[in-house]
């Protein structure tokens, strides 16, 4: 069997290569939107179909051109991504048609791969998009990167930044499941009411209309501040780490207000509060924690079943609108985690 399209598209695979390196904010000039020649599947293969695929901070990153902790994105190649899909053909004994898998074959509709590098998926535990989300890479960024990293203790008070996004909005409930007072930030007014209204947080604001971020914080952590899940940098960062309570643990997930910088932002010098403080402060990359994958999702999954905690899908419809999701999400568009839905 071989998989064959009806419409204006038929037998092509569509593709989103990267066209050029951005500067400051990417730019839809930055990709181009080709059509390769349908995939053929060889032995032990599978040919999917994408259903959902992810676009996420981290791509801004990969298309710098420079080596970070992962290889970039080099001019001409299809933009990497995490992807759900299923399978259309197989070559691979322990897959078949109508099975959904997950990997990361990229910003394209099709694509042929060996049948054991991608995960099975049970759409009967959870729609399968929560592979890319919750019950996902973000999820388990979520999981062990605040779990891990701060050891939140019952009766703290833990701040997250980038707190309705897909990371964010996940650590906040976790710290609530720990026992904790948890703060958010964010940029909109609704995100700061989907946070405080329905996801539990005890408190929130929106850093865009803030003018003090410390009186501000000062109103709502009264207590000071003991963990800090830091997904986006700059000022906001500077502002809260001045607020650390002594032995205060900080975990350093993301920078995104820097991502689009050209140059470095200039910063305060912050070791002498990290010593006089007796801060503990980490920075760490989810694929450390690989190994534990199993046991993070095993555990979110159980706390969504309780209903302990919610997660909301931000979907752009259309393979065609997944750059322009990708620069919405970087602009902050999104609540929850930004998908396209193929
Ligand atoms: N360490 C790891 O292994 C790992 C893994 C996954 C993600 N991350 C990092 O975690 C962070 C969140 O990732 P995510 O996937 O959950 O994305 P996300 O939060 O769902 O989406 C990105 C959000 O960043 C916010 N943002 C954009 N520009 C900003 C700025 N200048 N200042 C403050 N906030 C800004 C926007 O929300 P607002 O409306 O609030 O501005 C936007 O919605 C990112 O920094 C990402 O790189 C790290």
């Amino acid at each position: 069997m071989s998989a064959t399209r009806v419409g204006p598209h038929a037998n092509v695979n569509r593709q989103f290569k990267l066209a050029a390196r951005p500067v400051g904010l990417p730019k839809e000039s930055d990709f181009t939107l080709v059509d390769a020649p349908m995939p053929t599947v060889g032995d032990g293969q599978v040919l999917v179909k994408t259903a959902y695929l992810s676009v996420d901070p981290y791509m801004r990153g990969r298309i710098t051109g420079i080596r970070t902790y992962a290889d970039p994105v080099n001019i001409g190649d299809v933009m990497e991504a995490g992807t759900v899909g299923e399978v259309v053909e197989s070559k691979f004994p322990g897959l078949a048609p109508g099975d959904f898998v997950h990997s990361n074959w990229g910003w394209q509709e099709y694509a042929a791969l060996p049948g054991k590098s991608v995960r099975k998926l049970d759409p009967k535990l959870a729609p399968v998009s929560t592979a890319l989300g919750v019950l996902g890479m973000p999820g388990m960024t979520a999981y062990f990167g605040f779990l891990d990293i701060c050891k939140p203790q019952s009766g703290e008070t833990v701040v997250v930044s980038g707190a309705a996004g897909a990371v964010g909005s996940l650590v906040g409930q976790i710290a609530k499941i720990q026992g904790c007072r948890a703060i958010g930030i964010a940029g909109a007014d609704d995100k700061v009411n989907w946070m405080t209204k329905e996801l539990g947080f005890d408190g929130a604001f929106n850093y865009k209309t803030t003018a003090d971020y410390s009186a501000k914080l000062k109103e709502l952590c009264p207590k000071g501040i003991d963990c800090y899940f830091d997904n986006v940098g700059g000022k906001i960062t500077d502002t809260v780490l001045g607020l650390m309570n002594g032995f205060g643990r900080v975990s350093i997930c993301g920078q995104i207000s820097q991502y689009n910088l050209e140059k470095p932002e200039p910063g305060p010098r912050i070791l002498g509060l990290v010593l006089v403080k007796q801060l503990k402060v980490e920075g760490f990359i989810v694929s450390r924690f690989v190994n534990r994958w199993a046991e993070g999702i095993t555990q979110m999954a159980k706390w969504l079943a309780e209903g302990k905690i919610k997660h909301r899908e931000d979907v752009v419809q259309g393979f065609e609108n997944t750059v322009r999701a990708f620069i919405g999400m970087l602009q902050g568009e999104n609540t929850g985690k930004m998908l396209v839905k193929v």
